[in-house]
């Protein structure tokens, strides 16, 4: 059902992350990526608007949407999509019609609909539901992932966008919905630092305790599931 691959350093996990983007790019058809949101994601766009990532990467190829989008202007530190362009995408000669960004600025509602709109029409479908090739995504500390929070999913919610409250913080936000993103091909979490080691450890501990964990309860139905990690993230696995 997924796979634990443990990196000594954060450097060798991103060269892998950028490795197999560049092998997406190369595909015959587009691909569609939706990456994660968050500090952790940063370090690999950095990565991929230098050389020879830059150059290397089809980028033409490829279409990037997000997980979850906070719902604030892009010009805020706060907005996903506004610290992927700033850090990645304005550097590198992928076209305006490749990014499919939540527009934070508009009202939930209405974005709401519209993201809704755009998906539908512009992924393939698996099962009846728009496919994602490859899902980016982060953990918290406190076991979410997206912006599906614990206590408030809605695993069934038949939606690809839900509407979140960040619990902490009372931010309003715009998720792909636990369906959507166990409808992908490929998902990748992608989890470092020593601060994360715990919920590391109790989302793979026991079944019943980790199952209130959102990101437990997210692996591709009919595909792949990888959790990259470092070795600080991982330093409370315990081997079977
Ligand atoms: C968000 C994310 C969220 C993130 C985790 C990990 O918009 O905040 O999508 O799910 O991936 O909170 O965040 P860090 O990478 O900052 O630890």
């Amino acid at each position: 059902m997924f796979e634990i691959k443990v990196y000594n350093e954060v450097d060798e996990l991103l060269e892998h992350l950028a490795e197999q983007l560049m092998a997406y790019s190369l595909r015959s058809k587009p691909c569609h990526i939706a990456l994660s949101g968050g500090s952790t994601p940063k370090a690999l766009y950095a990565l991929l608007a230098m050389e020879p990532f830059n150059s290397a990467i089809c980028w033409d190829n490829l279409h990037f949407w997000w997980g979850d989008e906070r719902m604030v202007e892009k010009e805020s530190a706060q907005s996903n999509f506004g610290e992927a362009y700033r850090t990645l995408f304005q550097h590198v000669p992928i076209p305006e019609e490749n990014l499919h960004p939540i527009n934070g600025a508009n009202e939930l509602s209405i974005e709401q609909v519209h993201a809704e709109e755009e998906i539908v029409s512009k992924l393939d479908k698996h099962e009846g539901r728009p496919c994602f090739d490859w899902v980016l995504l982060g953990l918290g500390e406190d076991g979410h992932t997206a912006s599906l929070f614990p206590g408030q999913v809605d695993y069934e919610a038949q939606s690809n966008w839900v509407a979140a409250t960040h619990p902490e913080t009372g931010e309003v936000r715009l998720s792909l919905s636990a369906e959507t993103l166990c409808n992908a091909r490929s998902i990748a979490f992608v989890v470092t630092g020593a601060n994360k080691a715990e919920i590391v450890r109790d989302v793979f501990g026991d079944e019943e305790e980790s199952e209130q964990y959102p990101a437990a309860n997210i692996f591709a139905f009919d595909g792949e599931t990888q959790w990259l990690l470092d070795e600080a993230a991982a330093s409370l696995l315990v081997n079977d």
